[in-house]
């Protein structure tokens, strides 16, 4: 496995060995349940302690504010059906149309119990249409969720001058942040959001904790209800090693924010500017929109970003695609479709998600597996006029009416 090259950061990141190593005591030694009143148990409920100040820290706000979960699905969920419990009048939910499945999901079960739900749309770069989203501000609104940056594309959205439109109407506003902690500045003090969620897992914790921030003041009703833990607002013993990683991965970033995400940033833009120089018939997905600076989806028009894949993981290359061929529906990805992308570019995408343990070594290396593997793929494409290696270009459709190049 030495050689590995791991460009799939957003689904999720290797746990940091620093954060290992300030979790390991808490499985052997300091084991005790935070909630049990001798001294032993004390070090586990200070760890915890610990870990939220160092947590709030990076988002920039009060450490009261932070409720630990065990994951960004658990935090999403908490913020949609607490905002719905505790303002039982309101009945509608405004998001948009490229959010992740932790939120989607939610939307079939919302409309079957009445609620009105508006996806607002993105332009072609992948951003939010602000007079559509202005429009969806209605007084019966109980919550507006979006994510603050988007898992395939990167692409930013405006989250602070969302949240400030929502106060304005008194709309609680909550983000999904999962994919924009640890990589862009985040600071809540001075922003208007009512609610954010991370995950442990896309910042160098390990999988299986995460966090919700509730702003202070705002009605709260729990989404797991049992014991008196995290001030009675999620019951369950806390899962003190975890809780523990994520502060140590939420104090690493903090520290490193600044230089590893213009490090990060110079790489991606390497990697980026060499493929699409590269390799012809390429576009960059939500390029022309600010981004997270780790991630990249690049299309590859005219291959199908499965078979990309299967071969680059031969070459010991991790990325992902853009298409949901694994369901069996052949849909290419809803962000994609949603900004616009045709069919035949939506097939062929490849995110690519960086870190800070990535190297300019491995963006290297990947710009020499990369062009080779297009070339072959697309000389075995019907849609493909081959004329060598990456000199050919598309056959034109004659047909008309035709699904597979949007003609
Ligand atoms: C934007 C976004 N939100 C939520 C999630 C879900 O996070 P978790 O895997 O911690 O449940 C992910 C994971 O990919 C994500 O990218």
């Amino acid at each position: 496995m030495s050689e590995l090259i791991y460009f799939d950061n957003n689904a999720t990141t290797k746990t940091d060995p620093a954060v290992v190593e300030a979790m390991l005591p808490f499985f052997t030694q300091l084991y005790g349940n935070p909630s049990s009143m001798y001294p032993f148990a004390g070090e586990a409920a200070r760890a915890i302690r610990l870990a939220r100040e160092k947590t709030a820290a990076l988002l920039g706000c009060d450490p009261r504010e932070i409720i630990f979960t065990s994951c960004g699905t658990e935090s999403n969920n908490t913020a949609i059906w607490s905002a719905l419990r505790t303002q039982p009048d309101r009945r509608r939910l405004v998001t948009s149309r490229v959010e992740h499945q932790a939120i989607l999901s939610n939307l079939p079960l919302l409309r079957k119990q009445g609620y009105q739900i508006i996806e607002v749309g993105v332009d072609e770069h992948g951003r939010l249409l602000w007079d559509q989203f202005l429009e969806a501000l209605t007084p019966d609104t109980a919550l507006v969720t979006c994510l603050w940056a988007n898992n395939e594309t990167g692409v930013v959205f405006p989250v602070t001058e969302m949240a400030e439109a929502c106060a304005e109407r008194d709309i609680p506003f909550h983000t999904d942040a999962v994919q924009a902690a640890g990589k862009i500045p985040l600071n809540l003090a001075d922003a208007k959001i009512d609610l954010l969620s991370i995950s442990g897992h896309k910042m160098h914790a390990p999988k299986g904790v995460g966090a919700l921030y509730v702003r202070r003041g705002l009605k709260f009703s729990p989404f797991i209800i049992g014991g008196h833990q995290e001030n009675g607002r999620r019951g369950g013993t806390e899962n003190v090693p975890y809780i523990v990683g994520l502060g140590r991965a939420a104090e690493l970033a903090l520290a490193n924010l600044a230089d590893e995400s213009t490090r990060v940033r110079t790489l991606r833009d390497r990697l980026e500017h060499g493929l699409t120089s590269a390799v012809t018939h390429t576009r960059v997905n939500g390029g022309g929109a600010d981004r997270a600076p780790n991630t990249t989806n690049i299309s590859f028009e005219y291959v199908e970003g499965e078979a990309i894949l299967l071969h680059l993981a031969a070459r010991g290359l991790c990325a992902s695609s853009g298409s949901a061929c694994t369901s069996g529906s052949l849909e290419p990805s809803h962000v994609l479709r949603a900004m616009g992308v045709p069919f035949t570019a939506a097939h062929g995408s490849i995110r690519l998600s960086l870190s800070v343990h990535n190297t300019e070594t491995e963006v290297d290396k990947a710009l020499e597996i990369f062009p080779p593997i297009i070339a072959k793929l697309r000389a075995l494409s019907p849609f493909w006029r081959d004329d060598g290696p990456n000199t050919g270009g598309p056959l034109t459709c004659e047909t008309g009416a035709c699904q597979v190049c949007d003609a």
